[in-house]
């Protein structure tokens, strides 16, 4: 809010002041800012005017106005959007929120006709489907965004197919996997939230107009209209539950939580990758920030903001659900409280969303770091143990020799390629020279070939599905 309109609800108190009010004008001035809404709820003036507009309309449909005041309210609406729009509308504390900034600024321009507009409404059901109208775009925007991001996944995916770096379990390097096939991990994590927005969706796509302040309205009204109207899929059956429902909020925030540990997870990689010790990947400069002392770093700012944001996005659903609990039906003004959890939730996934669909297509992979960490790794254990088993050792003793094999690697300083043909038989007599193509790390790659499997051809394949599944 500009200085300018901060002040507008000071006016009337200064002037009380002049009075000689000067005890209670402090006080008032407090309450006033205490129980207002408009510093952040004026976000929802779009969904506030939309929503209006349609109530309006469906008034008239129902003779409840006459076609000259909808008129006259519809077009006073559109312009004092377009004053919000342009920026020159004054917000007033006074007024406590945007329902009656927005009402008494129609007031001020249309007339008497004005006060008509909350005819069979209640701020009750009209915060509640102004809410919806909101989320419901941020949705769907937040879509189009988590789509560039699986894009961009895919095509570094499909590009990377071929790389092989090592797979771990406990930051251990565990077996080879291809780079290509680490990536569509992370997509299938975000499918899923992706699956889980759209799914969300379906429960916020509800309208509460109609539920009026908890017990509905002895006006003639036609929900149905209203929800055509806006779009909505169905109308909210119950009008206490109309109005005292926020599930849709917090299921969107446990869906904003779930994809922000997703995006942690992420980023942690991202960080260990881009590290000196791994220097599996670099990031690009456009996304790193330096050190104002140590004249050679270069930091994964990006990642590291993305891994520490998701904090802020647990805490507003734990806010969300606690503000929840023990509330009884139906609208308390506790629910005011659930805009700027949500609000920050939004745009903190739209910030993050953004930051890594940038970044992902211009991370440098260095794939000769990548493979030479694989070999060091002695990732092919398990494809020399699965040998022995094919040549009739038990598995469990197949686990044996190998570990001793590894020793024996570890001793000499080699790999386990490296060990002679005669050493190998001094472990298992029944081993012969087609050993080594068990540890050669493209084969093993390759040799993992079923679907879900990390073999290039199949990580490949599953590019070309999983760009389906998006548009699906
Ligand atoms: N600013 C309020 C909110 O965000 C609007 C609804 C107020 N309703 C009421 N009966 N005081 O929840």
């Amino acid at each position: 809010m500009s200085a300018r309109n901060s002040n507008h609800g000071t006016a009337d108190q200064s002037a009380e002041k002049l009075w000689g009010g000067r005890f209670e004008a402090p006080t008032n001035k407090f309450v006033e800012e205490f129980t207002a809404s408009v510093q952040f709820d004026q976000r929802l003036y779009a969904h506030d005017i939309q929503g209006s507009i349609a109530h309006a309309t469906m008034l008239e449909g129902a003779g409840v106005l006459t076609t000259a005041e909808r008129d006259l309210i519809v077009d006073g609406l559109t312009a004092i959007r377009a004053e919000i729009n342009a920026g020159q509308f004054e917000w007033s504390i006074a007024l406590e929120d945007v329902h009656m900034n927005v009402e008494s600024a129609l007031t001020a321009r249309i007339g008497d006709v004005g006060k008509k507009l909350h005819t069979a409404r209640s701020r009750n059901d009209q915060v509640a489907t102004d809410i919806r109208l909101w989320l419901r775009d941020e949705i769907d925007r937040l879509t189009r965004s988590l789509d560039h991001l699986l894009k961009g996944l895919i095509d570094l995916a499909e590009r990377e197919a071929d790389t092989v770096l090592p797979g771990f379990t406990h930051l251990q390097a565990a077996q080879p996997i291809s780079f290509g096939h680490h990536l569509l991990a992370w997509f299938e994590m975000l499918l899923r939230d992706r699956e889980r927005l759209q799914d969300c969706r379906k429960r916020v796509d509800a309208l509460p107009l109609g539920a009026g302040a908890l017990a509905g309205t002895t006006f003639p009204i036609n929900r149905d209209h209203t929800a055509e109207l806006l779009g909505f899929a169905r109308i909210c059956e119950n009008s206490l539950d109309a109005v005292a429902d926020r599930d849709f909020a917090i299921e969107f925030c446990s869906v904003g939580a779930l994809m922000m540990v997703h995006f942690s997870r992420m980023a942690e990689e991202m960080v260990l990758w881009s590290s000196q010790q791994f220097g599996f990947i670099e990031l690009d400069d456009a996304f790193c920030t330096g050190s104002s002392m140590m004249p050679q770093k270069k930091n994964p700012d990006v990642p590291e903001l993305v891994r520490g944001k998701s904090g802020r996005v647990v805490g507003h659903l734990i806010a969300l659900i606690t503000l929840m609990k023990s509330q009884p039906l139906a609208y308390n003004k506790d629910n005011q409280e659930d805009k700027e959890p949500l609000f920050d939730t939004v745009d903190t996934l739209a910030g993050c969303l953004r930051a890594f669909g940038d970044l992902v297509p211009t991370i440098t992979v260095k794939r000769e770091r990548m493979r030479e960490a694989t070999r060091a790794g002695f990732t092919t254990a398990t494809d020399f143990a699965d040998y022995l088993v094919r040549i009739g050792v038990p598995f469990r003793d197949a686990h044996a020799v190998v570990g001793a094999a590894v020793r024996r690697a570890i001793a000499l300083g080699c790999e386990l390629k490296d060990l002679s043909l005669a050493e190998l038989q001094q472990l298992e007599s029944r081993i012969g020279p087609e050993v080594y193509g068990a540890l050669d790390i493209d084969a093993a790659l390759a040799a993992r070939d079923h679907r879900g499997g990390t073999a290039p051809a199949r990580v490949r394949a599953a590019c070309l599905a999983a760009r389906q599944r998006i548009t699906a």
